[in-house]
């Protein structure tokens, strides 16, 4: 059944109070729920409590016994016209509930996943976010640690009482319990409040909660100086969990973090992962606010917390580390899997209007876009009115369950603006294409752009967008002559003219990325290699480099060209500049992904070939290999870090480019610097970057063998070494290394990460996936088919594998559409498996 936005009632009563009594047991744990109802005028004579995989022992209303119908999704009974206290006691099975929602286990501990819709796993309750009330908590089992929301009340040996003085929606509802060490720490808040911090962590761990603990305090104290918002209790706790669908969670005053997104140490982890650990960290501490004192309405406003969160962290991260790299990554990642699933047929606006299972759209539309559409109001309003927005949003709407219509109202009532045409980007699919034409006559400048959104299922007839073009002008000698200004697009056709300017000036458009689009140039000159060369906005800068590597590469593809020698004098210029950012230099020698030069393909009518595209970049590689092997090795040299190793960006920055450096000079002289590398690394990332460039030159097998021995007791640092073998396969020989990993002792594929680990590195092996045998399909369908009756949501989200399918030729798809088929017709498959394939499939 398909769920509207458009059908949202109000539930029909009030929750004053929630009392939950667990006893824990791991196949028949026994949950007693308390829960005060008060029915709101015209409330129903019957009462529908979602519940899920419940065996009902007894339920009573104002101490009397009744008798509810159940059905497969809750139940329905009749209740009074007056206040009301239901009591129920219901049994259930954490232990083998493989599923990973609700209440279920995870190496021998008890823990919670109820967003979206687990609590209704947990006992009877109006399980949807618009129902808010106050949770006091009671476990009961033999268990050192016993762990729920809000602030203790009493503890002893197997028992425990918590209280959560903050009305809270049930998906933020959490339970933790099992044999746990924690690593303490405490914050004191601005306006003096001391909170108790632990990072709870199972016995053998506790070696890798430094960074994750720094992180949180320093996530709370931007979120005090920068938004101006508070802790609001004395005691915030987060548990590591190995098994766990998604990064982590923000449950009031007990986050539950995926072991790989908090644990962390420098021998265990790489920089990206401190990197990722500190931004996930940030983003569920910032939920408090953004989530949970306000949190949505109903799963459709999911972005209002989603979008904003995430542009939040990302925020942070600018502040912690280098600006320009976190805006460039996040523009790699938004490419690589926004544009995607935009441009295919799981897309969806960022508020999308129907959904049959809600889990399916905790996507990067959701989030990352979701994200960008707060950065495009952020700059069309501007910082200081942004500022004076969120002040207005928390001072009205906390303790609230608010939608997007909330959100802009409190943009259009501080600054005055109408936001009703900028509400498309919340309502539209897809991504717009935005074209730049410009001309110059008797010193008047114009630039025009033209933006255009194909129709599609969802939007079938699309409307203008109000776009912000960050826009800034630099004289023919290189010097900014207009700087940066926002040009606010709102017509379908719009033209801006430049006057006073003594020269035809070098348009940068689109400056930091400001909004989601595809930019295209129909420029009266191409200006990319000296905007590479000048361009003073350094994310332009850095799209200037891969512009050049776009358009060299597709020509090598489509007309057998050489390589583009401006584009490689332009990078010479560029990795030889010691005034660059390490970590920036290391970025420009990226390439465009090969997924992005199929779709590039395809919009020039062109049947990409997945091994011609490898073969390419390949060769690509070895040119800029070759044309920086003057500077390769002294850039090496001159980024070693010799200080103790630090995850800050300064020494990271300086990692990656060595190891860009490394990885391209191994090309050319072979495998000797990396092994001496590998054989003298003292931190993560400088042994698996030594580790990749010898798999890459398939000079690793030593290497891969002496790695497992050295980590197999490491559940983290192994998921690494099954994931590696997979990205650095030959395609002819990708399938068949995933298919080998498969049967390893240690690919327990119950586990997430793991299962991840090998299927998603074979999904992100573009030519491996889609090597012209089909046998990755084969695979990929033959593990889902697995998976689902074990685990619905992350068998869901790997569907996405398939998603720009139609991408290929003929024979690809009739694999692709073969595989899907055989997926669909399995008996029982779940509803997210079937929702995400169906979507896929399309007719
Ligand atoms: N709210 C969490 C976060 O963004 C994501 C959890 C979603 N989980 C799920 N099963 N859909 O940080
Ligand atoms: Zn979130």
């Amino acid at each position: 059944t398909t769920i509207y936005l458009k059908d949202y009632q109000p539930f029909g009563f009030d929750v004053e109070n929630v009392e939950l009594t667990f006893d824990l047991h791991p196949t028949k744990t026994r949950v007693k729920s308390r829960i005060s109802f008060v029915p709101k005028p015209g409330a129903p004579a019957q009462i529908f409590l979602d519940g899920e995989n419940l065996t009902l022992i007894s339920a009573r209303i104002d101490g009397t016994s009744v008798q509810p119908v159940i059905s497969a999704e809750g139940l329905t009974c009749a209740v009074p016209d007056a206040p009301f206290l239901w009591e129920a006691e219901v049994e259930i099975d954490p232990e083998n509930n493989t599923a990973l929602e609700g209440l279920y286990m995870s190496n021998g501990m008890y823990c919670t996943q109820c967003e979206a819709q687990g609590f209704r796993k947990i006992t009877y309750y109006p399980d949807r976010p618009d129902v808010m009330s106050v949770f006091s908590v009671e476990i009961n089992g033999p268990h050192p640690v016993l762990l729920s929301n809000g602030n203790v009340i009493s503890t002893s040996r197997a028992h425990a009482k918590w209280h959560d003085p903050w009305p809270k929606p049930a998906y933020l509802f959490a339970l933790v319990a099992g044999d746990l060490v924690a690593h303490s720490d405490s914050f004191v808040t601005a306006s003096g409040r001391n909170v108790d911090l632990n990072l709870y962590v199972r016995p053998g761990d506790e070696g890798k909660c430094a960074f994750g603990m720094r992180a949180l305090k320093a996530s709370m104290k931007w979120d005090e100086e920068v938004y101006g918002r508070e802790y609001d209790l004395d005691l915030f706790n987060i548990v590591a969990v190995d098994d766990f669908n998604m990064g982590a969670m923000e449950n009031k005053g007990l986050n539950v973090f995926n072991s790989s997104a908090v644990l962390a140490s420098p021998e265990t982890s790489t920089d990206e992962n401190f990197l990722r650990i500190e931004a996930i960290i940030a983003h569920e501490y910032f939920h408090n606010w953004t989530g949970n004192r306000i949190t949505c309405r109903d799963w459709f406003q999911l972005c209002l917390k989603e979008g904003l969160t995430v542009y939040r962290d990302s925020q942070f991260t600018s502040d912690m580390r280098s600006a320009p790299v976190k805006r460039i990554t996040d523009v790699i990642d938004l490419r690589a899997r926004q544009f995607p699933e935009d441009q295919g047929p799981l897309a969806h606006p960022v508020r999308p209007e129907s959904f049959q299972e809600i889990n399916n759209f905790y996507t990067a539309t959701v989030y990352e876009k979701g994200a960008e559409v707060i950065g495009m109001l952020r700059c069309l309003v501007g910082a200081e009115a942004y500022g004076k927005a969120l002040d207005l949003y928390f001072e009205r709407h906390d303790g609230q369950a608010c939608t997007i219509e909330d959100w802009l109202k409190v943009f259009e009532d501080t600054t005055g603006r109408d936001l009703s045409q900028f509400k498309r980007w919340y309502s539209q699919a897809g991504t717009p294409r935005l074209t730049v034409r410009d001309a110059w006559y008797n010193g008047t400048y114009i630039l025009s752009f033209t933006q255009n959104l194909a129709a599609s299922e969802t939007t079938p007839d699309p409307q203008p967008q109000v776009i912000p073009i960050v826009t800034g002008l630099l004289s023919p000698s290189g010097e900014e002559v207009v700087p940066s200004q926002v040009l606010e697009m709102t017509q379908a056709t719009q033209s801006f003219t430049f006057e006073g300017l003594k020269e035809r000036p070098v348009p940068s458009v689109l400056r930091g990325f400001s909004a989601p689009v595809v930019l295209e140039s129909e420029l009266a000159a191409d200006h990319t290699a000296f905007l590479l060369a000048h361009d003073t906005d350094p994310f332009n800068r850095w799209e200037a480099g891969r512009s050049l590597a776009r358009a060299s590469l597709l020509k090598m593809i489509t007309e057998g060209a050489a390589p583009d020698p401006a584009y490689l004098d332009g990078i010479h210029a560029v990795m030889g500049d010691a005034t660059l950012d390490p970590a920036y230099r290391a970025l420009m020698l990226n390439l465009p992904g090969q997924s992005d030069l199929v779709k590039s393909l395809c919009d020039m009518g062109e049947t990409p070939d997945p091994q011609a595209i490898w073969e390419v970049c390949r060769a690509m590689s070895h040119v800029q290999a070759e044309r920086l092997q003057d500077i390769l090795p002294a850039l090496f040299d001159a980024h070693q870090v010799t200080e103790p190793y630090e995850p800050n960006a300064d020494q990271s920055g300086r990692r990656s480019l060595a190891n860009a450096a490394l990885r391209l000079v191994s090309l050319i002289d072979g495998p000797d610097r990396a092994r001496a590398q590998f054989t003298s690394a003292d931190n993560m990332t400088q042994q698996l970057s030594a580790l990749g460039v010898l798999l890459r030159i398939n000079e690793g097998a030593d290497e891969l063998a002496a790695f497992e021995q050295q980590w197999k007791h490491d559940r983290l640092v192994m998921d690494k070494w099954f994931g590696m073998q997979v990205i650095h396969a030959d395609p002819d020989k990708t399938a068949a290394t995933a298919a080998r990993l498969t049967e390893h002792p240690d690919f327990n594929w119950k586990n997430p990460n793991r299962f991840r680990a090998v299927m998603g590195s074979l999904a992100a092996h573009h030519a491996g996936f889609h090597y012209a045998d089909g046998q990755s399909y084969d695979l990929m369908a033959d593990w889902l088919i697995r998976l689902d009756p074990v685990n619905p949501q992350t068998t869901a989200r790997m569907c996405a594998a398939f998603q720009t399918w139609r991408r290929y030729d003929d024979r690809r798809q009739q694999k692709i559409a073969a595989a899907l088929d055989r997926i669909l017709a399995t008996p029982g498959l779940s509803r997210d498996t079937t929702e995400m394939l169906t979507r896929i499939r399309g007719s």
